[in-house]
């Protein structure tokens, strides 16, 4: 979704804006632009370039223009009001063509006043809410004042206007009468400020990933903070009255290595195979030798220690629920997480869509314990959930990604999934992290409250250990599901089956397809199919079936053969050397065998290659699927 990047200091902006806006592609967009202020005293320009289409299209229009100038900001715009196209892309420019911005975020009352903005006069060259915002800050900037000077300076006129808007917001604007200033706010929409000691230098942008190769000193701004980024001088950062607030600087490691896709076609292939690597970095330190290993024994008993649920361990031991909140793939993964903290723990546990759960008047006990799943940490209804949970009392545990973002920061406390930062929009290595994170939760929490013997617990950690080499076994089978994929691609239609802790991984596989291939998937729980999708079965329809789950396994076998007496493709996900399943159907995947509660570890990873290689096959732009964006920050 849309992303912003900024820089003023002693180097050329333009290329520094434009690498920025590379490096927040992954968040999905459909335009890009950019402003640099140019010029010398008393002769200040704005050179704004605009493209509809990808960031190296703005490139191409910049090509031969004038790219000079040490301050600049720029964007990539996900449209929301408005299509996509060079007249709705930012920066959008005021009528004076003295004020540019870029916006991210909804402004929701734009339609009120950009009629009370035209009745004074202003026209309007765009459909979108962003421009509004920017004539309402020129309309503010001339208002009468009282300190004597003849206009508000920026700063003062951006949180005037701002105290106006309702919606959500991150901005960065330019004055080119103020040539050494960029001024910035947030509200709900993400924003970082990279700051260098000297202040001869500032980097803003929407993560840190555009800025980490710069600095490691960055501050995040609260919602409804403004800051004052002059050239030279210290940062400042105030409320929307004006008041002065703290600018907290936080150091923060991006691994850059994470954001290139190192000798792989796509990221999301690159991001399928980290998945060995990245689960151990998810484990690393979590999983330990217990203090009560007795030397005599064989195996040394193991433990998991997770530092939020032992710093957090009365209120959780209280915890008569827990209500899992996310969207997506998050969602998916907050499934299989209900089936695991149920077993292990004991403790009822609801699932919630967040965007629905934030408008449903949830009931909601101080007692109660949210857990919100999120890759990004910036999921607007994710992070507009947990704010209603926090304010009726809930203990919120998050479980992110996004390393400082803001679900993060608004967590009471929690677990990182330390997967890395994932760009391929289709999420993959950040769902079996959340995945690992749910599960080392449930055996913590549940050896803490003593609902899970000591034999099981050590069991399903010893086999946790063992996940990564066995997703290495069924990457191994990369080639055989690429030449699977090339038969399916003429399908309009995907069935995905599975029972149990296999349920939440057909949602995920028909996800899946449906983001990056364009076909329609469904998701199903496997017995459910003979109340009603069986009608569409027939011998075109490529069903897919887990079948390597060994608690339902003969159930799973019955809804098998009922998709085989209709002469369904079946394309069956089999435990190794299942030869009764391999006997039944033309087309198996061999996955290893794990523990039941293991099991969406090991078979989503062939449906997610399957998923990638129907859509590299169609020709399809894997990595930035149409009209999906990576964080998803408006409602
Ligand atoms: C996953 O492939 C999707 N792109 C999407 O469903 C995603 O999981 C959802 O938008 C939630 O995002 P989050 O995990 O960053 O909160």
């Amino acid at each position: 979704m849309c992303g912003i990047v900024g820089y003023i200091g002693t180097r050329e902006a333009y290329p520094i804006l434009i690498k920025g806006l590379h490096r927040l592609e992954y968040r999905g967009y459909d335009s890009a632009g950019c402003a640099l202020i140019s010029g010398s005293e008393g002769d200040y320009h704005l050179n704004i370039y605009k493209a509809k289409g990808k960031v190296s299209d703005l490139e191409i229009v910049a090509k031969d223009k004038d790219k000079s100038g040490t301050l600049g900001i720029a964007h990539t715009r996900w449209a929301t009001h408005g299509a996509p196209s060079e007249a709705n892309a930012h920066p959008h420019l005021s009528q004076s063509g003295n004020l540019t911005l870029v916006h991210n975020g909804i402004i929701e009352n734009y339609g009120t006043l950009r009629q009370q903005l035209k009745k004074r006069g202003f026209v309007f060259q765009s459909e979108t809410d962003t421009e509004v915002l920017v004539q309402l800050i020129e309309y503010v900037k001339t208002l009468p004042v009282t300190h004597g000077e003849k206009e508000w300076g920026l700063d003062e006129a951006v949180r005037r206007a701002l105290s106006l808007v309702y919606g959500a917001y991150a901005i960065a604007v330019v004055d080119r009468r103020e040539p050494n200033k960029i001024v910035c706010a947030r509200k709900s929409s993400p924003l970082a400020v990279g700051v260098v000691e000297d202040n001869s230098e500032f980097f803003m942008a929407s993560d840190a990933s555009p800025i980490a190769e710069y600095t490691k000193q960055i501050v995040y701004l609260k919602d409804e903070e403004v800051a004052v980024i002059e050239r030279g001088k210290q940062l400042e950062v105030f409320n929307l009255n004006g008041d002065r607030a703290e600018a907290e600087v936080k150091e923060v490691n991006v691994d850059l290595s994470m954001l290139d896709h190192e000798g792989y076609p796509h990221f999301m292939l690159k991001e399928i195979f980290d998945q060995p690597n990245v689960l151990k970095d998810c484990m690393r330190g979590r999983i330990v030798e217990s203090p009560y290993s007795s030397e005599g024994k064989r195996e040394p008993l193991m433990q998991v220690v997770l530092s939020a649920v032992t710093l957090n361990r009365r209120q959780l031991l209280r915890a008569r629920r827990i209500i899992i909140v996310s969207c997506g793939t998050s969602w998916h993964a907050g499934l299989i997480g209900k089936q695991l903290i149920e077993h292990f723990c004991r403790i009822p546990v609801e699932v919630a869509y967040a965007s629905e759960f934030r408008y449903s008047d949830p009931v909601i006990e101080p007692d109660d314990v949210v857990i919100p799943i999120s890759q990004s940490g910036e999921t607007a209804d994710t992070l507009a959930a947990i704010q209603l949970a926090k304010q009726q009392g809930a203990l919120i545990y998050g479980i992110v990604n996004g390393v400082g973002s803001s679900i993060a920061r608004e967590a009471h406390t929690g677990t990182y999934i330390h997967v890395g930062p994932e760009i391929g929009v289709a999420s993959t290595k950040a769902f079996t992290g959340q995945v690992v994170v749910l599960t080392l939760f449930a055996l913590a929490l549940g050896m803490a409250k003593g609902t899970v013997e000591q034999d099981e617990y050590q069991a399903t950690i010893r086999e946790l250990l063992e996940i990564p080499s066995k997703i290495e076994k069924v990457l191994e089978q990369n080639d055989k599901i690429k030449r699977l994929a090339l038969t399916f691609t003429y399908a309009r239609n995907f069935l995905y089956l599975g029972r149990g802790y296999n349920y939440p991984v057909a949602l995920e596989g028909a996800l899946k397809l449906k983001e990056i291939s364009y076909i329609h998937a469904e998701g199903y729980p496997a017995a459910e199919m003979k109340h009603g999708p069986i009608a569409l079965i027939d011998e075109e329809m490529p069903v897919i079936f887990l079948t390597n789950h060994h608690k339902r396994y003969q159930k799973v076998i019955s809804n098998l053969q009922e998709v085989i007496s209709r002469h369904g493709r079946i394309l069956a996900i089999i435990n190794e050397g299942d030869e009764l399943v391999k006997s039944m159907v033309d087309n198996y995947i061999e996955v290893p065998e794990t523990l039941s509660c293991l099991t969406p570890l090991i078979s989503v990873i062939p449906l997610q290659l399957l998923s990638y290689h129907v859509a590299v096959a169609k020709g399809l732009n894997v990595d930035q699927p149409r009209n999906l964006a990576k964080s998803v920050t408006v409602e």
